[in-house]
């Protein structure tokens, strides 16, 4: 029997919840609508849901905006529907994971409301990062510090006389940042974590991570700062500070003692975008469980880039007792089935406006997006799937200006698009006013071409994304997950192989001529063919296991 806990191999699928199925009939996805589909997910084979924000919240970005912690948006549901949605989920032998989102609030929270209507230096005001202007009047900002989404990242409030405060947001100018050293903050989460327990949930994607603690000094930065945080910087003012492991350890010890308590391994996730080399500081044995591993997701399609990700992840987690975890796509990139479709060189993490559609080559996108998707399943550790990568959704670039809804495309002037357009509702059937999305048109429109890459369209059609995301499930199941070796074969210098402990052979094909199949027998194929693994493919065979 394993003994191991459930998260080091588990395949969590992430859920953005306003895309995912809408039960009401509101245009957006709701609690309801996951609980409909939990048959589906469970069918496909995964352990856990991860469900992005689903808390009140003026949704400026997207719910990462959270006016309460201890509710569920009206548009969504209730508290009643997500504790429903949490038995069945476990009912289906899912596991829930929420969102966490320390860093800020909305600047709905009950507390900012207060901080606003409460004096300079007052106890409500503590509880953000309030200052006083530089220059004579106060009219310049404390620093030149920019907001992730463009512009600065401070924003003045009026305290009479048109002089004021400025207050500390490195995201939105609606997403003040809280103040960790204030006491009254960190209890705060500790009983926002321990509600959500008591809920039932058995774990945490912790939003921004490395970003909650910051210079006490608040300096200038030297540098510009880069969207999203995606930073090499070091030293940096707010980005991945020392003090941020002390909060680490923090949760972690009210996680272990509720999992003391209940019986369940309830483990944290922490999205940071960390270089390498700190990545392993965020996954000691008493802070997170697991991180996010950006480095794998950033990595273009080349054998080289791809091997070197997969080598550092598996060591550096490896080193403190940890599994890596694998993600191609998530709600805040452009889905991987366009991106491998461009050439190397286009920089696809500035959200381009339409998208240089005239080098994209959609077919190449998608082939190597399946290759991609069977390499990341292969491999030891934990997957995160974002909904719809199983249908081969592409992004939808071409959505209209008067559409857009992330806050990147106000904030930049429009020189950003943002992120909607792997935000676009799921199709669940060929036909119909929202290919089964919901009865009404969804927030966002979809494209036609959504139909034929629908749930409907593709299940039992042989050969299709869904059925060998399917396959591939199963057969992680049943091959890849009892533990953790990786040995790298070497097949020629566009060839990724290696072999897991099972046997099983994975091999990818990034050169330009059919690579013969290795010998054994053939377990699954990204393209349909068995006797060779073609440019852009991926194979899983399962061979002897090598004596000793
Ligand atoms: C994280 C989320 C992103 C959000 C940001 C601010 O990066 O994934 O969607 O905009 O944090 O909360």
């Amino acid at each position: 029997m394993r003994t191991v806990p459930w998260w080091r191999h588990a395949v969590v699928y992430q859920i953005y919840p306003r895309s995912f199925a809408d039960a009401n009939g509101d245009g957006t996805g709701d609690v309801d609508g996951i609980r409909s589909r939990l048959g589906y997910l469970a069918e496909l084979g995964v352990d856990a849901i991860w469900i992005c924000p689903w808390y009140p919240s003026p949704l400026n970005d997207g719910g990462y905006d959270v006016a309460d912690y201890r509710d569920i948006h009206p548009r969504f549901g209730d508290l009643d529907d997500a504790e429903a949605l949490l038995a069945e989920a476990h009912a289906h032998g899912l596991r829930v994971l929420v969102d966490l989102v320390p860093n800020h609030t909305s600047s709905e929270h009950a507390w900012f409301r207060e901080a606003l209507a409460a004096e300079p230096g007052s106890a409500a005001r503590d509880r953000y990062i309030f200052r006083p202007g530089r220059g004579a009047d106060g009219s310049e900002p404390p620093t030149n510090w920019k907001s992730v989404f463009g512009g600065p990242a401070w924003s003045r409030v009026d305290d009479g006389d048109g002089a004021g405060e400025w207050f500390l947001h490195l995201f939105d100018s609606t997403q003040p940042d809280l103040n960790w050293e204030n006491d009254e903050v960190r209890a705060e989460f500790d009983s926002i974590f321990r509600f959500w327990i008591d809920r039932g949930v058995d774990g945490f994607r912790i939003d921004v991570a490395h970003g909650m603690v910051k210079d006490p000094e608040f300096p200038d930065l030297g540098q510009d700062q880069e969207l999203l945080g995606i930073t090499l910087l070091r030293d940096h003012p707010h980005w991945d500070r020392d003090g941020i492991h002390e909060i680490n350890r923090r949760w972690r010890a009210v996680l272990d003692e509720a999992s003391r308590a209940t019986g369940r391994e309830i483990m944290m996730v922490a999205e940071a975008w960390v270089p390498p080399e700190s990545a392993p500081l965020y996954l000691r044995p008493d802070e997170y469980h697991q991180a996010f591993n950006f480095e794998f997701l950033v990595t273009p399609w080349d054998r080289g880039a791809a091997a070197t990700a997969i080598d550092t992840a598996t060591t550096n987690a490896a080193n403190v007792g940890s599994t890596p975890t694998w993600t191609l796509s998530n709600h805040d990139v452009m889905r991987h089935a366009t991106r491998f479709g461009l050439p190397a060189d286009v920089n696809w993490r500035t959200w381009p406006i339409t998208g240089p559609a005239d080098l994209l080559d959609a077919d190449a996108g998608l082939r190597r997006a399946r290759a991609a998707a069977m390499l990341l399943m292969a491999l030891p550790g934990s997957v995160y799937l974002y909904q719809g990568e199983e249908l081969g959704l592409p992004e939808v670039w071409d959505l209209p200006p008067e559409v857009l809804d992330d806050p990147v495309w106000e904030n930049s002037g429009h020189a950003q698009k943002g992120r909607d357009g792997c935000r676009v509702p799921i199709p669940w059937a060929t036909d119909g006013p929202s290919f089964g999305f919901g009865d009404a048109a969804p927030w966002l429109p979809q494209p036609p071409s959504f139909g034929a890459m629908s749930v409907e369209a593709q299940s039992g059609v042989v050969g299709s994304v869904l059925e060998m995301y399917r396959t591939a499930l199963r057969l992680r199941r049943d091959h890849l997950v009892d533990d953790e070796t990786l040995d790298w074969l070497d097949l020629g210098d566009s060839v990724l192989a290696f072999r897991r402990g099972s046997g099983v052979v994975c091999v990818v094909n990034y050169g330009s001529d059919d690579l013969r199949m290795p010998a054994g027998e053939v377990l699954l194929t990204s393209a349909g063919r068995t006797d060779a693994v073609p440019t852009d493919g991926c194979a899983w065979v399962l061979t002897d296991r090598p004596a000793g």
